[in-house]
């Protein structure tokens, strides 16, 4: 029977053992793990407030919520968005159809940010770092999928707790230290805005780790970390809370080498020489957030 959320005595999302502390303490923002959770117990993930959700969605003006119907291979890029349909009846056709929903920053809905706080505030317990000040800009994004519809591969700039709360399906995961899987190139260009850098790997089909998802499991996916998704014969819905570091002197590092390469320059590797890091990032990484912020500012006033 599905939970409130304010019922009397909070729910307890996570388990609180001492093998699950230890296997968040080791793991978070470093290596991927399957982790137990209680997601698809609470209303607020079920079908009929998934389609209130997304009727609130519709009529905000400025609404962040996607949603796209196509059938993408595993190598390919995404699928389209349909001219003739909402978002509310992409949705309530999700079953027979090839559709991907993506109902982003729920959480700025107030029971669904009372939802992120909990969450917050448990990850917190269980992974021995304080996210509400290490990490930023928690956000919390549900997907709902079609049967059978694939993710294509891509990455990630956030660290993820993937939990399933609706359908099973399964998660290719890649390790995004392995240079093999993602060149310094790669990743500069990522950072430098194409979200397409990362290569396929024909070679490496399954990717180092594959997850089964089921309703009350879930798996953590470092920030980075490439996969891809393949949903089985059911629709899936899958919630995703997502941190980023509030101090990450390798991004800005990226940014610089991205430049320094195309002078000719042959860079450390950021994560070799964190002194190096926190320079690049101190300088160049902070012109290059500047120079970003204010081409979105002109974009959003302007339409330029
Ligand atoms: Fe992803």
């Amino acid at each position: 029977m599905a939970t409130a959320i304010h019922s009397a005595a909070a729910p307890v999302v996570f388990p609180r053992d001492t093998e699950t502390g230890q296997l968040f303490a080791a793991n978070f923002d470093h290596r991927p793990f399957e982790f137990r959770h209680a997601l698809n117990t609470m209303d607020l993930f079920q079908m009929p407030a998934l389609l209130k959700l997304a009727e609130r969605c519709m009529k905000k003006r400025q609404h962040k919520s996607h949603y796209e119907s196509g059938e993408p291979v595993v190598n390919g890029y995404f699928g389209s968005k349909p001219a003739d349909m909402t978002l509310v009846q992409a949705l309530e056709r999700i079953g027979e159809s090839r559709n991907w929903i993506i109902l982003k920053r729920i959480h700025e809905e107030p029971e669904y940010r009372a939802a992120l706080e909990l969450f917050i505030s448990e990850l917190s317990e269980l992974t021995g770092a304080d996210l509400r000040r290490r990490y930023c800009d928690p956000i919390l994004t549900i997907f709902i999928t079609s049967p059978n519809r694939i993710t294509p591969y891509h990455l990630d700039g956030e660290a993820n707790f993937l939990a399933q709360v609706q359908g099973t399906k399964s998660v290719f995961l890649y390790n995004a230290h392995d240079p093999k899987i993602l060149t310094q190139e790669e990743m500069e260009r990522y950072w430098t805005g194409n979200l397409l850098a990362p290569r396929w790997h024909d070679e490496l089909l399954e990717g180092h780790w594959r997850y089964e998802l089921s309703p009350g499991v879930g798996v953590f996916n470092p920030a980075t970390f490439p996969h891809w998704v393949k949903n089985n014969d059911n629709v899936s819905v899958s919630v995703s809370i997502n941190f980023k570091r509030v101090r990450n002197d390798a991004i800005g590092a990226y940014r610089a080498n991205y430049f320094a390469r195309k002078i000719g320059l042959h860079p450390t590797v950021p994560g070799q020489r964190p002194g190096a890091d926190r320079l690049k990032n101190l300088t160049f990484g902070k012109l290059y957030e500047g120079a970003y912020a204010a081409r979105t500012a002109l974009r959003s006033r302007f339409g330029i």
